[in-house]
């Protein structure tokens, strides 16, 4: 049976609590790579194993057990991990009760081969097995290995209690849906985390509420697709077909969660990601433009401008059915910004393919934008069915030209913001300069202004009078009415 948690969390790590000081305490060192599902997820491990005697440490030096939560979407992602890995194994010679537990996509791909490929992993436990990391934890400190890569059909962790890691009080991730359908032909998504499942709308308010009372001022709610959300009681999204028609009658989709988390919390900024084309209904953008606490922003990836790309990747939409839906967003929130994913170098992409994409590009003029090179990844249709034959050096050229291309349109629509006012809220000090806070707009882009009386959590009107392609330069004109 658990013990009564011993642990707190004061805001920057784990503290225990006077009176069980005298409980043998453990060390855990965690370290998450990939996308913000990742970071959020590694909350979640962290409040689980706060609740068996675990607290975080920061000095891998000191760590009993050392996690990696890792992504495995770009063979790039998956080396960096194996890099890790080795460093671990050299921390292990001199430690040999140090235990080293894998988590996150490169656990569910591998699964059991982890073990043989790294002999100094004792554990492999993927996205959806984290409740079970108290068993399988039990087991490595006795001496075996111990793997669980079991996908779920319902596990949301909705029902845990992230631990905020690294939080800066001011921020916070609130994951919403698990798993994709998509099927993307490039993407290995769909197999390491698993089918479409939604978390419980209530669990989702509550989790705002609690964040709003501990003093966070903006959340961002998480999935692969956050678009495609549908709360029918539980289960899988493919199955709702097969729910009574009185749950397909009460279903919440994603406009309607969306529209609740604002209203639960007016003065709570409310961001999403990530959308996918295909999935994103105009009753969204709408219920975006009636409440100004949810961000003008959208991020939306296309992936290639070219239709003939477009189909060999799976994406369920056309060039003009995308740049439709860009019109759209403008029609309703002309003040939106829009970022996106690009992939350069699929298979088969021809340099008119490839000017097809800068075409868009041009067209959509997107505030900014994360741009990868094609990597083929095991076991997904690509990797399957089609070549990996565009020329890495091609592949690097047109990854250049997106690259300059974006950087130039960045500037473009951050030049437009110079002599505005936008509220930001400030989240941090300024990697540059001691004197100064870094904040975000609504449009999600990076303010820098003089620190003067105004601190982390502060909602400032600013005037923005400077800009690079990456940031918008500032000064503070005053508290905005959102404090
Ligand atoms: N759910 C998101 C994507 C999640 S993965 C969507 O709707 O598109 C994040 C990004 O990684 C993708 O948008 C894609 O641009 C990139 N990516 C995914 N698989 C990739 C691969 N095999 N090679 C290169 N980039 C990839
Ligand atoms: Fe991947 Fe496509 Fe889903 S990019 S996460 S399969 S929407």
């Amino acid at each position: 049976m658990l013990e009564k948690n011993p642990y707190k969390y004061n805001g920057e790590s784990l503290v225990v609590d006077e009176d069980s000081k005298n409980t043998k305490t453990k060390n855990v060192y965690l370290e998450s790579y990939g996308c913000a599902m990742n970071f959020s997820d590694s909350e979640i491990v962290m409040s689980i194993l706060s609740n068996i005697g675990y607290q975080s440490t920061g000095n891998i030096n000191h760590a009993d057990l050392i996690l990696i939560n890792t992504c495995s979407i770009r063979e790039k992602a998956e080396l960096t991990v194996r890099k890790r890995l080795e460093k671990f194994n050299r921390i292990k010679r001199t430690n040999k009760n140090l235990k080293v537990g894998v988590l996150g996509c490169m656990a569910e791909r591998l699964k059991h081969k982890f073990l043989d490929e790294e002999k100094i992993v004792d554990m492999v436990v993927g996205p959806d097995a984290y409740k079970d990391l108290p068993n399988l934890i039990k087991e490595i400190n006795n001496g075996d290995d111990a793997v669980n890569v079991i996908l779920s059909k319902d596990e949301t962790y909705g029902d845990i209690n992230p631990v905020r890691i690294n939080s800066n009080g001011v921020n916070a991730f609130v994951s919403i849906t698990r798993g994709c359908d998509n099927m993307c032909t490039f993407c290995v998504v769909p197999f390491t985390r698993g089918r479409e499942r939604s978390r419980d709308p209530q669990s989702i308010v509550n989790e705002l509420n609690e964040l709003a009372d501990q003093g966070y001022k903006e959340v961002t709610l998480l999935g692969q697709n956050v678009d495609s959300y549908l709360w029918y009681g539980g289960g899988l999204k493919k199955d709702f077909q097969k729910a009574s028609e009185i749950q397909k009658a009460s279903s919440i989709n994603f406009s309607k969660l969306l529209e609740m988390c604002a209203l639960s919390n007016p003065k709570m900024r409310i961001r999403f990601s990530t959308s996918n084309p295909q999935d994103m209904s105009i009753e969204v953008i709408k219920v975006m433009s009636r409440h100004k606490n949810i961000c003008n922003h959208i991020h939306l990836p296309v992936q290639s401008g070219s239709n003939t790309i477009l189909k060999a990747m799976n994406r369920q939409h056309t060039r003009k059915e995308y740049l439709d839906l860009i019109n759209s967003i403008y029609k309703i929130m002309p003040d939106c910004s829009i970022s996106h994913d690009m992939i350069t170098g699929f298979p088969n992409e021809s340099e008119n393919d490839h000017k097809l994409t800068l075409s868009l590009m041009e067209k959509v003029k997107y505030s900014f934008g994360y741009m990868f090179k094609y990597s083929e990844r095991p076991g997904t249709l690509a990797a399957k069915k089609l070549n990996d034959n565009v020329d890495e050096k091609i592949k690097s050229r047109r990854l250049s030209e997106i690259v300059e291309l974006q950087q130039k349109h960045s500037l473009f629509r951050n030049k437009q913001k110079i002599n505005q006012v936008v509220e930001i809220l400030i989240e941090k000090e300024s990697k540059k300069s001691a004197n100064h806070w870094a904040g975000r707009n609504q449009q999600n882009s990076v303010v820098i202004i003089p620190k003067e009386e105004y601190n982390i959590g502060d909602f400032v009107n600013v005037k923005i009078n400077d800009c690079t392609s990456a940031t918008l330069i500032g000064k503070g004109l005053g508290y905005s009415e959102n404090n």
